[in-house]
């Protein structure tokens, strides 16, 4: 067992008052959706079976979809996973605690069903504390919320909604349904999920930053030379193609989950930890960000695999023939401000890339030529999934007789280092805070607006020049053949010291 000293939460500095309440109702709109079926229900279920949902919870599935008790239970079930008898049994009764009603998402009287279901399952409790989860298209956000504000919106107790991207398209489209959500839904109400904000590893960069002198201290132009985050799947869009097409890889992944995570490693230290504190030091550094400016970027989109066994992105038949849509995108973004003037922040995203991986990779300058001939920079590498790790590419003296140099790593990598604790799913992770009121980890209005304005100009510039179209890249690829040369035009130098690679060290025997 790691010896794991886990000190004081360093949680939000109000955290004692975000409690749970008791006799909370859950409402899952659109229960029999993709969303709700493959992390909603999971997630609730993660938090129901360690005794961290609400004294008295009762969660109730809203859909459009006509059917009864036992198959909305099974498509409940349908993506959780039982691994032991003590699973099951908890699954049972965790069933135990859900209802579904299916309705309409715009008609008075469906809603007005649903209340007469809440007030059952409430049964003349005074306080009603109820949280909406929309799990549904954005098509439908504004009319349910406006009929949940209308017919369900409690007397007494809490009421929050809780939504998930995408918020707009663009900045006009995001500030539309800010529009039409505001007269119904407080910003203190609001939850936006954006689910990299619940990853283990993105809630540690605040930590790892502002806990540890040794890297507060060379968090800067000074040292850092260039930063990359890095988002790669080795799947396609197969069977999403209707809706990624509409969205493409920069609304879907770059203006949401990369910037926050760009934010977080780029913002100055907040007066503390309260969610109003940190969202605050967030909308300042995107305020620094200039748009991205398309001279900055590079596009690409997925062909046939080479070995001809996977299909090219205009392959799947609810792609439009003729799509420009990029499937790949690489992009540098500046900040201009004191701390960072100068550095850039590559980001680069990709569907069907050769391995699965996103990670943080920050490099640091060469150090001070002399004594040493090539010698290769320092990397802190913050790996975010899959096996969460942070290491240190470092450069030290092989073991011998010699002075020969090698790369090596200091690791922590959290399998090994944390092997008896488990790492919570991001929307365990969210759910948990939504229930408590917490929203540190939820995007606020301002802070949409300001991430829409640093990618706005170039997505119109991108649809409108028909004359743009993405380069091929191969399925199963790395993307685009120009991209290494793309990411060494701005600094990034890659070194492939002695063969070095994580999480091998170079076991090259010394020379006498
Ligand atoms: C979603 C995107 O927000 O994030 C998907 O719409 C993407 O296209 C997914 O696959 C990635 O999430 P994760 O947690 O699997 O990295």
């Amino acid at each position: 067992m790691a010896d794991t000293i886990i000190h004081q939460d360093q949680g939000p500095e109000n955290a004692g008052n975000m409690e749970l309440k008791d006799n909370t109702i859950i409402v899952v709109l659109g229960a029999s959706g993709d969303l709700a079926k493959k992390k909603t229900f999971p997630a609730l279920f993660g938090l129901y079976r360690n005794g961290f949902l609400p004294k008295g919870v009762k969660i109730i599935g809203y859909a459009r979809t006509k059917m009864d008790h036992e198959e909305y239970l099974r498509r409940v079930k349908s993506h959780i996973k039982t691994p032991t008898k003590e699973y099951e049994q908890q699954l049972e009764e965790f069933c135990k605690t859900t209802t579904y009603v299916s309705g309409q998402y715009d008609q008075d009287d469906s809603f007005q069903n649903m209340e007469k279901h809440l007030q059952e399952v409430e049964k003349g409790q005074k306080v009603t504390n109820r949280i909406f989860y929309m799990a549904l298209p954005p098509s439908v956000f504004i009319p349910v919320s406006e009929h949940l504000k209308r017919n369900n919106y409690p007397s007494s107790g809490i009421a929050r909604i809780i939504i998930e991207k995408p918020f707009g398209k663009d900045l006009e489209s995001s500030r539309e349904l800010d529009r039409a959500l505001r007269p119904n839904w407080k910003e203190e109400e609001t939850f936006r999920i954006d689910h990299y904000l619940g990853k283990e590893m993105v809630k540690n960069i605040l930590i790892l930053r502002f806990g540890n002198e040794f890297f507060g201290a060379t968090w800067n132009r000074n040292h850092i030379d260039n930063v990359q985050i890095t988002f790669k799947e080795p799947f396609g869009t197969e069977g999403r193609g209707g809706y990624f097409d509409e969205f493409g890889i920069i609304r879907d992944v770059m203006q949401n989950h990369l910037l926050q995570v760009l934010t977080l490693l780029a913002m100055e230290r907040p007066i503390s930890f309260s969610s109003e504190d940190i969202r605050d030091e967030k909308v300042r550094v995107l305020r620094g960000m200039p748009a991205i400016e398309p001279k900055n970027v590079i596009i690409g989109q997925y062909e046939k695999s080479l070995d001809g066994t996977k299909p090219g992105y205009k392959e799947d038949d609810t792609v439009p023939k003729e799509s420009r849509c990029p499937t790949f995108t690489s992009m540098v973004a500046y900040i201009k401000n004191e701390r960072w003037d100068g550095v850039p922040f590559i980001l680069k995203a990709g569907k069907a890339l050769n391995e699965q991986k996103t990670e943080v990779r920050i490099q640091y300058k060469d150090v001070t030529s002399g004594i040493f001939k090539d010698i290769p920079r320092n990397e802190l590498v913050l790996r975010v999934q899959p096996n969460e790790s942070i290491y240190i590419k470092m450069n030290s003296k092989l073991p011998g007789l010699s002075m020969q140099t090698t790369v090596t790593e200091l690791d922590l990598t959290y399998r090994k280092r944390f092997s008896d604790l488990k790492i919570p799913e991001a929307y365990e992770s969210l759910i948990l805070d939504s229930l408590k009121g917490d929203h540190s980890n939820f995007v606020r209005d301002d802070e949409l607006d300001a991430s829409w304005r640093i990618f706005t100009p170039l997505l119109h510039y991108l649809d409108d020049n028909k004359e743009i179209v993405p380069m091929g890249y191969p399925y199963g690829s790395r993307g685009p053949a120009v991209l290494d040369d793309f990411t060494a035009s701005y600094g990034y130098k890659f070194s492939d010291a002695a063969g070095y690679q994580w999480p091998q060290t170079s076991t090259e025997p010394n020379k006498l």
